[in-house]
């Protein structure tokens, strides 16, 4: 009887079975991998650190890329960022980005000039008129080029982000003549090139972390500082400065970069999801970063007491006019063709304004 039973069992697990089977299975064909099997367990995080606040352009990019690929893996990746330098801070990341501990960081340009000078290109002052000037350079082939050139130091870049143009505060005086600088201390990132400019104005470059900017203010450890508006805004420098001049004299921009084994890791499907949602966020944070920066100076201007200057056609001429010797140094320093020859147009369109 216990015979029967064991083999009635069986017979019907048996027939059960044949119905479950995928038929592929049953025709001797591998079942082709699809995402959705592997489940929530087999997600994929990519841990994207950044120090600025997220109510800034870079921020506010940040949140959405992580949107837009979670929409277009239909969640199989997630992105999950981290502001604020609340894990890496400004001198850390680079490293923590090299040794995998973060996949993803969007460092200034300018933080990357230790890697390889040809950076500064962006440091230069005046070397953009316009946003419009701006995306041209970004979206050229010389951007592009930037854009791997750290890869044997095992980095994989995305792409190049805006935030617009820098502007100049000071507690000591107003900022109009390349005299009134003359004896302040300013705080720089670490770029040479930026070192350069202050140098070429007589005056003394600091350099400092961008989460010391405020106690380093605080503790009078800097006159003057230059800075886009949103990052004068988050950081609330506008309240410990008297003076700000609008001069839209030198650029900051962001590297979107990630490590590139993880990248080489990534299957190529998701390589091509990761790539669109770049792209898209790309495009995205150009208006965005005019923006919250028109906005944010509107603020300032309504919440502090900060004088504010524009700097008027003349002023400008006289600055830039200063400030030849640092295209000089740039030159100096990087061999590729390509972005010398670039340069110096520049440097001639400058001289014969
Ligand atoms: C940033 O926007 O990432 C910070 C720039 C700075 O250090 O001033």
């Amino acid at each position: 009887m216990k015979y029967l039973i064991g083999a009635s069992i069986l017979v019907i697990t048996f027939i059960i079975s044949i119905f479950f089977i995928p038929v592929d299975w049953l025709n001797g064909k591998e079942i082709p991998y699809d995402d959705e099997q592997e489940g929530l367990s087999k997600q994929i995080v990519i841990r994207f650190s950044h120090v600025v606040a997220e109510n800034t352009p870079k921020g506010l990019a940040a949140q959405k890329f992580a949107q837009l690929v979670e929409e277009k893996t239909d969640g199989m990746v997630k992105v999950e960022v981290i502001p604020n330098g609340s894990l890496y801070k400004d001198e850390d990341e680079l490293d923590a980005l090299i040794h995998n501990e973060v996949q993803m960081i969007a460092p200034s340009l300018s933080k990357l000039t230790g890697l390889a000078p040809e950076w500064g290109l962006f440091d230069l002052p005046f070397l953009f008129q316009n946003d419009q000037d701006i995306q041209k350079v970004l979206s050229s082939e010389l951007g592009n080029k930037l854009l791997t050139l750290n890869e044997n130091k095992g980095i994989k870049g995305l792409a190049l982000w805006s935030n617009g143009f820098k502007q100049m505060s000071s507690n000591v005086k107003p900022l109009r003549q390349p005299d009134d600088f003359i004896g302040q201390r300013f705080r720089i990132m670490p770029s040479p090139i930026i070192g350069e400019q202050f140098k070429a104005f007589g005056a003394k470059p600091v350099e400092v972390p961008f989460d010391q900017l405020y106690t380093s203010l605080q503790e009078d450890k800097f006159d003057g500082q230059e800075n886009t508006i949103s990052n004068i805004y988050s950081r609330r420098i506008y309240g410990m400065q008297k003076y700000m001049t609008v001069s839209n004299h030198g650029f900051l921009g962001y590297a979107v970069l990630m490590n590139k084994e993880f990248w080489d890791s990534l299957p190529e499907k998701v390589q091509q999801s990761l790539e669109a949602a770049m792209a898209e966020t790309t495009l995205w944070m150009i208006s965005e970063s005019q923006r919250v920066n028109n906005q944010q100076l509107q603020l300032i201007e309504q919440e502090s007491s900060i004088q504010i200057h524009h700097l008027t056609e003349q002023e400008k001429i006289e600055w830039y006019k200063t400030l030849m010797p640092v295209y000089h140094k740039f030159l100096q320093n990087v061999n590729d063709k390509a972005m010398k020859e670039f340069v110096k147009n520049r440097m001639k369109q400058l001289e014969t304004q």
